[in-house]
């Protein structure tokens, strides 16, 4: 078996932790090894990486320092975790990626693009994922789900446009790149969404095993 990383995008609400369980669930019952972890975070110091992220707090954040940190949380997370369970030919299932930089920070925060790739490719080297799942839904149906949940982190404060550009952002890059992602509508039932997944799990299986 040769490792294969899949991630999981999409915002707030859209039900990304909820499907992780239920896929990771769906793999290990056809035997194989399964990591499942997240971003920001993933090891205790790119924990407490998120932590800074996602306090509300009384200095406001530079973009440029939320961009470097998401990106060292990210080289702590690929060192620690991800490269060495790929390694070991286990199918990752990774709540957010790099994607949701390009999403939130591209996106939302209108950073140049360009700064992105460039730190992309110096923390990634070549890596990427190999499959990128994109729950996708309507701006509302994400932040009532959200809201439901309580306190509202430093991303989730953040105005409607800014969710309309990371949903407008996620959705051009599947765009472009259909091959890695897989598009499921969020807003559907779970048992809908969850029976998308189980379309996918041959496929899955079948790169899983090389
Ligand atoms: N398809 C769905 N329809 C209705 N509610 C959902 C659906 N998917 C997830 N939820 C609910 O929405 C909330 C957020 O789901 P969660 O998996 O935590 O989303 P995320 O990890 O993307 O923020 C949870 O209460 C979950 O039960
Ligand atoms: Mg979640």
């Amino acid at each position: 078996m040769t490792g294969l990383f899949i991630t999981l995008e999409g915002p707030e609400g859209a039900g990304k932790s909820t499907n992780r369980e239920y896929l990771a669930e769906r793999l290990r019952k056809a035997g194989c090894s399964v990591v499942l972890t997240r971003e920001p975070g993933g090891t205790p110091l790119a924990e407490r990486i998120r932590e800074l992220l996602l306090t509300p707090a009384e200095e406001a954040m530079a973009v440029d320092t939320e961009l470097l940190l998401v990106f060292a949380a990210r080289a702590q997370h690929l060192t620690g975790v991800i490269r060495p369970a790929l390694a070991q030919g286990s199918i990752v299932l990774c709540d957010r990626f790099t994607d949701a930089t390009y999403a939130y920070q591209g996106g939302g925060r209108a950073m140049d693009i360009d700064r992105i790739a460039l730190l992309e490719t110096f923390v990634q080297g070549e890596l990427r994922p190999d499959l990128t799942l994109l729950f996708d839904l309507p701006v509302d149906i994400g932040l009532s789900r959200a809201a439901a949940r309580g306190r509202l982190d430093r991303f989730e404060q953040e105005k409607r446009e800014f969710f309309e550009a990371v949903r407008r952002t996620y959705l051009m890059r599947a765009e472009a790149a259909p091959a890695r992602y897989r598009v499921l509508d969020a807003a559907q039932p779970l048992a809908s969404v969850q029976a998308a997944l189980d379309g996918l799990v041959p496929s899955i299986l079948e790169r899983a095993r090389g």
